[in-house]
């Protein structure tokens, strides 16, 4: 049995105000009751490791850089993160991949780095509208997904999580269909599968883009999608916990 999972992916947004306002909202609320995290701004991370303590939301960051420590200006490393109280960090979002230069390779070091500091990676897949309509969204996810696993091995990829992010879905109010993701989350658990059937079991398979109050429940009626990882609906707390509860 895997918990619902589902997760809050603030991109370049929010301020001290808007975070304080945000997490004192959603914590008023009723327990979500299922496994909730927020992926703030590196700036903004103490801020809500202070806010969130002692509540059931887990803190997350949006990206890792691949080196212990060192000359990399600006970068921030998985320790570092850890430090700060992260258990979860966003690997190869296709924004990083599209805008930042991250490659297949780099994005596999980035996860091998956060499960070395002891946080979760959750490795972002999915196809543009021009690999979809090439036919090629399963050949592109699993290339995706193989990087990471060849890289960390089987056995520590049962500590990752898996988000399915189709590029022409994120931040355009154009969802895929629950039966066009289940089809991909289907193909991405039998890959799994493939490595050890305990992997297709336990690891959790989320879909993301254009998630909203109104097609959660059944996005995530879907037999293999575990929770979801969501964008502009996650800045008000009242959606993200609305898409949290929806059944
Ligand atoms: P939207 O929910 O805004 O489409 O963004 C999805 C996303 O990229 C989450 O990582």
């Amino acid at each position: 049995m895997r918990n619902r999972l589902v997760v809050a992916n603030w991109k370049m947004n929010g301020s001290l105000e808007a975070n304080a306002r945000w997490a004192e909202a959603f914590l008023a609320l009723e327990d979500a009751g299922c496994d909730a995290a927020v992926c703030a701004p590196s700036v903004y991370l103490s801020q809500m490791a202070c806010l969130l303590k002692g509540s059931s939301v887990a803190l997350g960051a949006q990206d890792v850089n691949e080196f212990e420590s060192g000359a990399y200006t600006g970068e921030v490393s998985a320790r570092m993160l850890a430090e700060i109280g992260c258990s979860y960090v966003i690997v190869g979002h296709s924004e990083r991949r599209a805008l930042y230069g991250d490659t297949d390779d780099r994005v596999a070091l980035k996860a091998k780095a956060a499960l070395a500091a002891g946080i979760h990676p959750i490795v972002c897949v999915g196809e543009t509208l021009e690999e979809r309509e090439a036919g090629e969204t399963i050949a592109v996810v699993s290339r995706q997904l193989e990087a990471v696993i060849g890289k960390v091995g089987a056995e520590d990829f049962a500590r990752c999580t898996v988000a399915y992010e189709p590029v022409w879905a994120i931040g355009t109010g154009k969802s895929a269909t629950p039966e066009i993701a289940q089809e991909v989350h289907a193909a991405l658990r039998a890959e799994l599968t493939k490595h050890a059937a305990e992997l297709g079991d336990k690891v959790r398979i989320l879909y993301g883009g254009s998630v909203k109050p109104g097609n959660a429940a059944s996005l995530f009626a879907m037999p293999d999608i575990d929770g979801g990882l969501i964008g502009g609906a996650a800045l008000k707390a009242q959606d993200f916990y609305e898409i949290c509860t929806a059944h």
